[in-house]
C-alpha cells in the first residue's frame, strides 16, 4: 500500500485494530505502546513491565508477536500491526477469545490480550500445535493469576478452529 504526505500523523486503518503506521515526525521514536494509547486511542494493549519481559503489550507485527513496549514506531513504517481490537470480526469474538472465556482462562485479564495474540500467531502458522508448541509460543507471556493450565487448555481446544480469523 502506498502512502501520501496527507496520511502522515495518522494510522491507516485496514479494520478496527489492524492498521499501518503512518506517523508524524514527532512520533517516530515513540514505542508502539505509547502510540496506541496517546495517538490512536486503542487501549486493549496492556503495559506491564515496559522492558520486554512480561508480554502484556504483545501485538502482531506482520503477523509475528512482538513486545510493543520495545518497538519504535519508526520500525513499523508501512507494516501491518494487529492489536487485540483487531481480532474479533464483525462483532464476533475470535475462537480463541471464546475459548479463553469457556475454559476459565481469564482471571484479572491483564495478560489476556497478549496471550491471545501470541496464540493467534501460533495457530495462524501451525493450526494443530502440540502442547509443547503452545507452551513455547506463550513462554514470553507472563500470567500472575491462572497458572497457565487453563490458558494452554483454551488454546489447545481452539486448534484447527480459527479458520483464518
Ligand atoms: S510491557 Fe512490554 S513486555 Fe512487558
Ligand atoms: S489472568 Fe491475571 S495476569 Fe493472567
Amino acid at each position: 500500500m502506498n502512502f501520501t504526505t496527507k496520511d502522515l500523523g495518522k494510522p491507516l486503518f485496514l479494520s478496527k485494530g489492524i492498521f499501518l503506521v503512518v506517523y508524524a515526525a514527532a512520533s517516530v521514536l515513540l514505542p508502539f505502546l505509547v502510540l496506541y494509547y496517546e495517538k490512536i486511542g486503542l487501549t486493549g494493549t496492556k503495559k506491564g513491565c515496559d522492558t520486554g519481559q512480561c508480554g502484556a503489550c504483545t501485538v502482531l507485527l506482520e503477523g509475528k508477536p512482538v513486545p510493543s513496549c520495545l518497538i519504535l514506531a519508526v520500525d513499523a513504517k508501512g507494516k501491518e500491526i494487529t492489536t487485540i481490537e483487531g481480532v474479533a470480526v464483525d462483532g464476533r469474538l475470535h475462537p480463541l477469545q471464546e475459548a479463553f472465556i469457556q475454559k476459565g482462562a481469564v482471571q484479572c485479564g491483564y495478560c489476556t490480550p497478549g496471550m491471545i495474540l501470541a496464540a493467534k500467531a501460533l495457530l495462524d502458522t501451525s493450526p494443530n500445535p502440540t502442547e509443547q508448541e503452545i507452551k513455547e509460543a506463550i513462554a514470553g507471556n507472563l500470567c500472575r493469576c491462572t497458572g497457565y493450565v487453563k490458558i494452554v487448555e483454551a488454546i489447545s481446544s481452539t486448534a484447527g478452529e480459527s479458520h483464518g480469523q
